[in-house]
């Protein structure tokens, strides 16, 4: 745990005056050239020179760095080294797929891939800490962020931030931050941000109690028990009070009830807002509620360091929730070794992708496409194939990187479709024709198989990025039906960053693969998938609606008083669209076939009492690979409480195992369900998790429709 450099910060802090003790809270964002020759910004600099600058962001390279911290640990009074922070959120040099791509992979290992790699070339150059992982749990397609989660289900978000925290920083206790292929992890943004009205970025999330504790913050609570340095407060409101200045969130669930160590940044300017939420007078006012309510470290606006004298002379804020603030980020600083050792090794600089972490992109982002459609076995492509078009406004893309890619996007390219496509398939006559529907056409006339590569540009995704119709944009149904009136067979490969409503044309494909932005290696993994040397086994980390007037809908909801029902009317439901998703959280198809068996319990029921003393249930379920090669299932584990005081999503994602079966492979997959499996949060804001007596029917299957049930008890 960071507490164990308290003598250290304590001792320190004894020395520090209070202008100090401010400054160390406040983080400034680079704003000039990194380049050579690039130099530090007045600001910063005099901050350095004056002990007054806790942190800066977005300044990476181990020089540039190492002449700013020079300033901040020989300059200034007491020395204390800047911590440089930046978005390392799926890569720095070799970008990874986007991490709702990455949660398609139902392996954890992925996003540790992801982070290891992420680490070390941070690392490198100079960054200590990186704003990642998101986990923002969401049932937003039209949010632009969705493509930074990892869905819309707790638990599988909950695996994935484990993985990752775990990746970027080492073990849980903090052990490894000093190690110089290690950054301290950031929990963002709590909470409740994926909850935005409308989709719309920054808006309103009126959230209860119950779903608050049972839905978006069980991925945090998991990142922090793995070892989470920092956690982001959220741009957005939680039941009308401001996440920046949220005392029930920050203070009382975050710090109090769950005892983390670490500290809480402001988002971008999020202190500032307060005022334009209406919940500040001034930028005073505004830092004095965010100090006391929780919040540690101000990002890119200034109002603690400008306001906090005349403020602790006011007592407005008080010395001692101060000096806490300022003992948090200490902490962090001496766990990564910054008062031993403050400067990077320019001499060990990482500069780009090697062979190896180039190997590790390709194999995480074919490991994360899922296989929507494969109708006729259009796919894997034949190796035999003479002829192949490669058509659409991607097909020679070589910005698949997506939102929030780090500094690797500027330099490094990522492989087109249409390049590995050549690769892939040295011997056959491979054409090209763009986003034209006419030319894709006849492109399509002339090839055996057309790979028709259609999607969103990177601009559509990530903050500020919302959509009110997520269809293909500008058109590009229209290229598919041009295709498909050929009458040639043809893939779609969708490279995206969000759900996109895709029934218009989804009749007319034989296949489609969704590949998501796959980062600096997407057309390799691409075609390693479209020919056939890997057999996609990902699964949808969010449903895909029919119709974007169907949003919300997602798989985790509510039985409700009348549940849907195709016939009868007074249900819930529309009138002109069927219901249920067009693909379900969970989905996703294989180049083999597998089939699971019967769920069976280790007993038929439980009494609470046990399982309050840590007694738990196992299910175990054969599952078997029915077809003819090598591939993944992910076997999935739903529970549903078919009658509780808070009532409960009809499924609840519990457990799931990737398996890899050769054909006529069986394998016995084991679960096991304890409270924290069987139970809920309530109402109470002061936090009260229930494992009430009744029936449980625990669901296993291959995606979250999955039907073969069993009934645990509990008594
Ligand atoms: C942005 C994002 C946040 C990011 C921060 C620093 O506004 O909301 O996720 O880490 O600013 O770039």
């Amino acid at each position: 745990m960071l507490r164990s450099h308290d003598d250290q910060v304590k001792e320190l802090l004894g020395r520090m005056t209070a202008e100090e003790k401010l400054g160390q809270l406040q983080q400034l964002t680079w704003t000039g050239d990194t380049g050579p020759g690039g130099g530090q910004t007045a600001e910063i600099e005099a901050a350095a020179r004056a002990g007054r600058l806790g942190s800066v962001l977005n300044l990476n390279g181990a020089k540039w760095t190492n002449d700013l911290q020079r300033l901040a640990v020989e300059e200034s009074r007491l020395g204390i080294p800047i911590l440089f922070g930046l978005d390392v959120v799926h890569g720095f040099w070799t970008t990874f797929p986007i991490p709702l791509a990455q949660a398609a992979a139902f392996d954890p290992a992925v996003a540790a891939a992801d982070a290891e790699v992420s680490a070390a070339e941070a690392r490198s150059q100079g960054v200590h800490w990186t704003f990642s992982p998101m986990m923002d749990v969401t049932h937003e397609p039209r949010w632009g962020r969705i493509a930074e989660s990892s869905g819309e289900d707790p638990y599988l978000s909950a695996v994935v931030a484990v993985a990752k925290v775990r990746g970027y920083q080492g073990p849980a206790d903090g052990s490894g931050l000093a190690s110089k292929d290690r950054i301290a992890s950031c929990a963002k943004h709590f909470v409740a941000y994926g909850g935005a009205e409308g989709g719309r970025d920054y808006n309103t999330v009126d959230v209860s109690e119950q779903r608050l504790r049972n839905h978006y913050l069980p991925p945090f609570k998991a990142a922090i028990d793995a070892g989470a340095a920092t956690v982001m407060a959220a741009f957005n409101t939680v039941a009308g009070v401001p996440a920046h200045a949220n005392a029930h969130t920050m203070t009382t669930i975050l710090k109090q009830e769950w005892d983390f160590d670490g500290f809480v940044v402001s988002d971008y300017t999020g202190v500032a807002e307060l005022v334009a939420h209406g919940f500040a007078e001034d930028g005073a006012e505004a830092a004095a509620l965010a100090l006391t309510h929780g919040l540690d470290m101000e990002m890119v606006s200034t109002h603690l360091a400008d306001h906090g004298a005349e403020l602790l002379a006011a007592g407005r804020i008080g010395m001692d929730r101060l000096e806490d603030a300022v003992a948090r980020v200490l902490r962090l600083k001496f766990a990564l070794g910054l008062f031993t050792n403050p400067y990077t090794d320019e001499s060990a600089e990482i500069t780009g992708p090697t062979a190896a972490t180039r190997a590790a992109a390709r194999a995480a982002a074919a490991r994360s496409m899922v296989l929507l459609k494969n109708d006729d076995a259009v796919l894997p492509l034949a190796p035999s194939a003479t002829s192949i078009a490669v058509v659409g406004p991607f097909a020679d893309c070589a910005d698949q990187h997506g939102t929030w890619a780090g500094p690797g996007r500027l330099r490094f390219e990522t492989v087109s479709v249409l390049d590995a496509v050549r690769e892939a398939a040295p011997g056959a006559d491979v054409r090209h024709s763009g986003a034209d529907p006419a030319m894709a056409a006849a492109a399509a006339r002339a090839a055996d198989v057309t790979v028709v590569v259609v999607g969103e540009h990177s601009g559509l995704s990530g903050e500020a990025a919302a959509r009110s119709d997520i269809d293909l944009p500008d058109g590009q149904h229209r290229l598919i039906e041009a295709v498909a009136a050929t009458g040639k067979p043809f893939v779609v490969v969708l490279v995206n960053g969000r759900p996109l409503t895709i029934g218009g044309w989804l009749h007319a494909a034989p296949a489609v693969l969704e590949a998501w932005h796959a980062g600096i290696e997407a057309g390799h993994a691409i075609a390693d998938v479209l020919f056939g040397a890997v057999n996609p086994g990902g699964k949808l980390p969010v449903s895909f609606p029919r119709s974007v007037g169907q949003i919300p809908l997602y798989y985790n909801h509510e039985s409700t008083g009348r549940p849907y029902d195709p016939v009868e009317r007074y249900v819930s439901k529309y009138l002109d669209l069927p219901g249920g998703p067009q693909f379900t959280f969970g989905y996703g198809l294989s180049y083999t076939t597998f089939a699971t068996g019967e769920p069976q319990l280790s007993r038929e029921e439980i009494a609470v009492d046990a399982l309050a003393r840590g007694e738990s249930v196992e299910l175990t379920v054969t599952v078997s690979n029915t077809g003819e090669r090598i591939g993944d299932e992910v076997v999935q584990l739903y529970v549903h409480d078919v009658a509780a005081s808070v009532t409960q999503p009809v499924r609840r994602l519990r457990g799931f195992e990737r398996v890899t079966l050769g054909p006529g492979e069986e394998r016995a997959v084991r679960f096991r369900l304890g409270a924290e499996d069987l139970g809920f949060w309530t109402n109470d804001p002061s936090g009260t998790y229930v494992v009430e007596r009744g029936r449980i029917d625990l669901y296993v299957g291959t995606d979250s429709s999955a039907s073969a049930r069993c009934e645990l008890r509990l008594t």
